[in-house]
């Protein structure tokens, strides 16, 4: 349940998804991160170029310590007790590979959330490192990565990031929408 208030009536999915950084360390399975990535596969795209990778590791597993190697020191703090890390990759080859491969991501986190499970994107990576794991040409862009998992206890966190585990606010929608020209 959360604490956000919607200023109208939404779909409780959109208040109730939010990206934690204590997760419990209980592995995922591949069948989770299956239909997790299930979700985003229905993510609409331009001309259904469906222009994303998705590329995965779950905690301990023969991939884990390379893709170990990915997030940035701050992330490195909290993310590797996730049960799975995912990097999201886009195909620079299509005119809208970001904006669409956003879209999925965002069908991701909530295809999680339906099932009990919390996502937290992360930008702060190390690109040299993720495209060396990865073994990445030059069409592919690496987007996020992303840790998956069980929720975990927030004082299993540092004093620092247990701190910040609460729910986000939003701007004002009047903030983010204008009937007509921008004010
Ligand atoms: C593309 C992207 C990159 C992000 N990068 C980081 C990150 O490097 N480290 C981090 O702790 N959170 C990161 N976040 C999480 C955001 O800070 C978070 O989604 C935002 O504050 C909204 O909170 P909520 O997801 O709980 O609603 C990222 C989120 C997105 C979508």
């Amino acid at each position: 349940m959360t604490t956000r208030q919607s200023t109208h009536p939404v779909a409780a999915q959109f208040l109730d998804r939010s990206s934690p950084r204590a997760f419990s360390g209980k592995k995922l399975t591949a069948q989770d991160i299956e239909t997790i990535v299930e979700g985003a596969r229905w993510a609409p795209s331009a001309s259904n170029k469906q222009p994303w990778h998705f590329a995965y590791s779950i905690n301990g597993d023969a991939n884990w310590q390379a893709f170990s190697t990915i997030p940035n020191e701050f992330n490195r703090r909290w993310c590797l007790n996730a049960g799975a890390l995912l990097v999201v990759l886009s195909d620079k080859q299509s005119a809208t590979h970001s904006f669409d491969t956003g879209c999925a991501w965002g069908y991701l986190a909530l295809q999680a959330h339906a099932m009990g499970l919390a996502t937290h994107a992360m930008a702060g990576i190390e690109l040299d490192a993720a495209r060396q794991v990865l073994q990445l040409d030059d069409n592919w862009k690496v987007e996020c990565l992303v840790a998956i998992g069980e929720r975990g206890d927030k004082s299993s966190l540092p004093a620092d990031l247990a701190e910040r585990e609460v729910p986000s606010p939003r701007k004002p929608l009047s903030e983010i929408l204008s009937a007509g020209p921008l004010a």
